[in-house]
């Protein structure tokens, strides 16, 4: 069988339930894996900046066995004319797995054709695939099940956005996308996670009124206004997204029990308020553990023998 990469969330789509259930697994482990990735190296490629996603990788491969390599992106030849093509297949001789933090999914593309070796997005202007792995490992420990339950995202329909529309589509919860209208998720993707939610039973729709789609909400989810590589100047994202902004008055539109999420990093009274990620629905530190528990599902999926 040929090497499998995750660089969308379909990439993985029939295993993600699975992907769902070994993390929890992993984490009730709590560290004691034996060494089922021995001898195993993962290259850690970043163009940008990252705190989770490098340290819950590094962890993560260290914990099962295995060893993490730190690669600056403008510290490669890469960064400085080496083409992309000629990387993959480079690394693919050195290590038995490669995770990247790109700009451009164009170029996560390219390293995914070219490696001979699992490529795992930590991260491109498309999507953030280990983001909403984890993201649904917390939502199934916090509410116990998906079916039935609605999530709304408020904000930018980026990246995340992007991810979470396609992972909240294949485990069957509703979700609605609650963004201006000048910046929805990518339609494809909104497209493609409606069709895979009308499958599943669930439903998948758009929304520009937060009040209105923040009625019955088991999830409140938001992210930065601004990510990394987007020039938008604060002050005019501020304006296009003030009324997106999580909230006390928001939260006391949504069901009793809401849990708030948010991918982090923070901008406490931008996209929410101090009030909010400092207060009892608020569960980001969680969240945040438990990229840990979805790395290793990811990692343990793709590269053990
Ligand atoms: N949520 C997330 O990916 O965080 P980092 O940018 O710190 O990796
Ligand atoms: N949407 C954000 C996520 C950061 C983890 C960005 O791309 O910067």
């Amino acid at each position: 069988m040929g090497k499998k990469n995750l660089i969308s969330v379909l990439d993985m789509k029939d295993q993600w339930p699975d992907l769902v259930d070994l993390a929890i697994k992993l984490k009730a482990e709590r560290g004691h894996h034996g060494a089922p990735l021995a001898g195993k190296t993962l290259a850690m490629m970043f163009e940008k900046p990252s705190t989770r996603t490098r340290t819950s990788f590094d962890v993560a491969i260290t914990e099962l066995g295995g060893h993490a390599l730190y690669l600056d992106v403008t510290k490669m030849q890469m960064g400085h004319g080496e083409t992309v093509e000629d990387t993959a297949r480079v690394l693919s001789r050195f290590v038995h797995g490669i995770m990247y933090r790109a700009f451009d999914y164009k170029m996560m593309d390219k390293l995914g054709e070219w490696a001979t070796v699992p490529v795992i997005s930590g991260l491109d202007d498309l999507e953030h695939p280990c983001q909403a792995l984890a993201d649904m490992v917390t939502i199934k420990e916090k509410l116990g099940s998906f079916r039935g339950k609605k999530i709304v995202y408020l904000g930018d329909g980026n990246n995340v956005c992007n991810s979470l529309l396609y992972a909240s589509a294949i485990m069957g919860i509703d979700m609605v996308a609650c963004c201006p209208a000048t910046r929805m998720p990518n339609a494809e993707i909104m497209l493609g996670a409606a069709n895979i939610a009308a499958e599943n039973g669930s439903k998948i729709v758009a929304s520009h009124d937060p009040q209105e789609a923040c009625v019955g909400a088991d999830v409140l989810y938001t992210d930065t206004w601004i990510s990394m590589g987007d020039d938008t100047p604060v002050d005019k994202a501020i304006k296009l997204f003030q009324m997106y902004q999580i909230n006390d008055e928001l939260l006391s539109i949504a069901n009793p029990g809401c849990i708030v999420m948010h991918c982090l990093p923070a901008h406490r009274g931008q996209e929410i308020t101090n009030e909010v990620i400092e207060g009892p629905h608020s569960v980001v530190f969680d969240q945040a553990e438990n990229r840990l528990h979805a790395q290793k599902a990811v990692l343990y999926t793709l590269l053990k023998d």
